[in-house]
């Protein structure tokens, strides 16, 4: 069966492909900007305990599970828990891919664009005060955009697993190591990036408070693809020999890694255009990235010429475009594989159709940002916030679908699965793992995340709708 599902061609094989899944749009801009503004180097530390102590535990529970089904999120619960509505957590994860997609692969299309029209001479205009607003607000050039990179990941993942994903992943992610560290490198040449590293890395221990810890944790699920079935998936392509603990943990150890050099880059770049940043006043979110960093190059062509500034500004694209592809593969692989295996679909038919229709439903976020003034203003949450349709799907598939996603996953793996089953699928391909230590921390962290998760997952649900705050 395994032949026809296909397997990725080794142990490094699949790490790659989980690592081009995990490191994406959340690790470039999301990250960085949120140790920017809460405590630094404070920052960085909960940031790495939630990830090793929560986190962890889920990334290993959701590889095992695939790996123990070989199946889709939907097929693997139903294997594991035969005759119960289990299987509607991962139909959950299914969703959640799909919908994700949607918002996705809409910033994606920016990010891309923004690298195209670098490349066709447009810096300047680019980092012209209101382009960005008017570069979203454009319909026609935006569906061209997100459509292309629609485009691009389907015809990977119609590759398969080997072929497609695995292979892909192999080119672009050495790729886009070496872009970042060649990035850092250049930018720690540039006046006033010390105080920007000063910036990030100084710890203050007073910023980290229980909101901050909140979206900690929302940012480390959303960074490690957790809570929505996209290890489940990559899990089931891999092979019963091979050591799942070590690959779990290098993935995990390779997404915080890439985080961190993110930061390495971006704020260092920020504080050569405004040294005198302050958490307070640094921009958050596409601001930054599609607005001020384009002003950073654009001052950079003061000493390096236009051309050299443009050029770097491509690369910078080309990069966060790289990330981001990696990321929109394993987002399609998970529907498309559930397609296969449950509606006996072949991959090429399964995964061109759904993401025609992921792409359909992006076309309300592409209209989100200024071209129709129904998706742009959707909805008005019970706390008088206003959002479009886009910052809508992420709030509901992104902030609260994921750690929904990880609390039913681990309670599910807790009381239901059960911990010695989760221990016996891990030991395979690893000799000596039931009963070690790490065995042990593991089965006891499954017991206690159910609850840290549902505790954040409910602080998130009322402070983002409600706008209230319990703690
Ligand atoms: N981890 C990806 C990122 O950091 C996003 C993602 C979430 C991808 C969930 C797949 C599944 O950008």
């Amino acid at each position: 069966m395994n032949q026809a599902r296909g397997e990725w061609s080794s142990r490094f094989g699949f790490i790659l492909a989980a690592a081009g899944s995990a490191i994406g749009l959340g690790n470039i801009w999301g990250f960085p900007i949120m140790t920017a503004k809460n405590g630094g180097a404070a920052f960085v530390l909960v940031y790495l305990l939630l990830t090793f102590i929560v986190c962890f535990p889920v990334v290993m529970t959701e590889i095992a599970i695939g790996r123990r089904t070989a199946k889709n999120p939907v097929g693997a619960f139903k294997e594991l828990a035969p005759n119960s509505q289990w299987f509607l957590v991962g139909g959950l994860g299914i969703t959640g891919g799909f919908m994700i997609l949607s918002f996705y692969v809409v910033i994606a299309g920016w990010v891309f664009g923004y690298f195209i029209e670098v490349l066709a001479g447009g810096l300047d205009r680019l980092a012209m005060d209101g382009e960005f607003t008017n570069f979203v607000a454009n319909p026609w050039k935006n569906l061209i955009y997100t459509g292309l990179f629609m485009l691009a990941t389907i015809g990977i993942v119609v590759g398969g697993i080997k072929d497609g994903i695995e292979r892909w992943a192999r080119l672009l992610m050495p790729a886009l190591l070496f872009m970042l560290l060649a990035l850092i490198i250049y930018v720690m040449t540039l006046e006033n990036a010390g105080r920007g590293l000063a910036f990030y890395l100084i710890p203050n221990f007073s910023k980290i408070t229980i909101p901050v810890i909140n979206s900690a944790l929302s940012q480390a699920f959303f960074s490690l693809s957790l809570g929505m079935g996209a290890l489940i998936t990559y899990g089931s392509y891999v092979s019963r020999k091979d050591d799942i603990i070590s690959s779990g943990f290098i993935v995990t150890v390779f997404d915080s890694s890439i985080a961190f050099l993110a930061g390495l880059l971006i704020i260092p770049a920020i504080f050569t255009l405004a040294p005198d940043t302050t958490s307070e006043t640094i921009q958050a979110g596409p601001g930054l990235i599609f607005v001020f960093l384009p002003k950073v190059f654009m001052n950079l062509s003061n000493d390096v010429g236009y051309f050299f500034a443009s050029f770097l500004a491509a690369f910078f694209f080309l990069l966060i475009s790289f990330a981001a592809l990696t990321s929109t593969i394993s987002l399609l692989e998970v529907p498309t594989s559930y397609v296969v295996d449950e509606r006996k679909i072949v991959r090429k038919k399964a995964a061109i159709t759904v993401g025609i229709v992921i792409f359909i439903i992006s076309i309300g976020s592409i209209l989100a940002n200024g071209a129709s003034e129904f998706f742009t203003n959707f909805i008005t949450y019970p706390s008088g916030v206003q959002k479009d349709f886009l910052s809508f799907i992420a709030d509901v598939f992104f902030e609260m679908l994921l750690p929904l996603g990880g609390f039913l996953l681990t309670a599910f793996a807790a009381f239901r699965w059960k911990t010695h089953n989760l221990s016996k699928e891990i030991s395979v391909g690893r000799e000596g793992y039931s009963g070690s230590l790490l065995d042990k921390w593991i089965s006891f962290m499954i017991y206690i995340c159910p609850f840290i998760i549902f505790f954040i997952f409910m602080n998130t649900v009322l402070e983002k709708f409600f706008n209230i705050v319990l703690f």
